[in-house]
């Protein structure tokens, strides 16, 4: 299989709901091909509260059948140490805002289990269910068809949070991690997965994450590396980072480019 061609791509929508629909169109789109390409398409989802818009965007488009969901497999980037039915728990919100209107079996839907009694061995329970489901690349490494980032004000991705020992894990997929600056245990994919990826999308809405956005885009920033953000580097895929004009407003212009 020829090597895909490794892109880089900053965009900057005027607004968050413009935001959400060039995500939601993006996501569509890599929907169809997977589909269309290998019969499947696997999608890794984000927590946190930036993409509420653009699941609930999505979920009205299903409703309408804009894309035939039945073949995609759906994942979740990370989970709160909380069960699915608590407030917190990324799972339960994604479900109330975007699952519940697609038409996908349950069995394509892994929530992973961040209120397990043994959060290593549900990472790594989750990490085969992964490896189960999605097709590898010649390193081994399953390949996600898109894989959906936020981003926290400090930089963090999923649960991947400055200063933790997850940054450095180079073999595990998913890991079991303790956050001390939440003083709460989470559960996230890892780099390795996340760069594997045919698609990475970093959806970034806000003022307040304006600061960090500069930061990241900025490859002269000496406080950049520090940035978990900073170390999404697909191998092969592509990298789409879409943000609205109030997380982009300190960004230098010319740090508004595509390869
Ligand atoms: C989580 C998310 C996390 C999120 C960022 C941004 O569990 O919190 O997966 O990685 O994307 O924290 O959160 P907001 O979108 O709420 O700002």
């Amino acid at each position: 299989m020829a090597r895909e061609r490794s892109s880089r791509q900053r965009v900057v929508e005027r607004t968050e709901e413009a935001a959400n629909g060039y995500v939601a169109d993006l996501l569509l789109s890599v929907v169809c091909e997977a589909v269309a390409r290998h019969g499947r398409c696997s999608i890794t989802l984000a927590g946190g509260t930036t993409p509420h818009g653009l699941y609930q965007r999505l979920a009205y488009g299903a409703t309408s059948g804009e894309v035939d969901w039945s073949n995609a497999e759906i994942f979740f980037s990370d989970e709160r140490d909380v069960s699915h039915d608590h407030p917190e728990s990324n799972y339960g919100n994604v479900q109330r805002t975007l699952i519940d209107y697609l038409p996908i079996a349950p069995g394509r839907v892994h929530p992973m289990r961040g209120d397990a009694t043994d959060l290593s061995a549900a990472a790594a329970e989750y990490e085969q269910t992964i490896r189960n489901s999605v097709p590898a690349g010649e390193d081994g490494v399953p390949r996600m068809d898109l894989i959906l980032l936020g981003m926290g004000a400090d930089g963090h991705v999923a649960s991947l949070f400055p200063d933790t020992e997850a940054l450095d894990e180079h073999e595990r997929l998913v890991t079991a991690c303790y956050v001390p600056r939440l003083g709460r245990n989470r559960l996230s994919v890892t780099f390795p997965l996340i760069n594997a990826a045919h698609n990475v999308v970093l959806l970034v809405t806000g003022e307040d994450k304006s600061p960090t956005v500069a930061t990241l885009l900025d490859e002269n920033s000496k406080h950049r590396e520090g940035l978990p953000a900073a170390r999404v580097n697909p191998t092969e895929g592509r990298l789409i980072m879409v943000f609205d004009a109030a997380a982009a407003r300190l960004v230098n212009p010319q740090a508004i480019s595509t390869d």
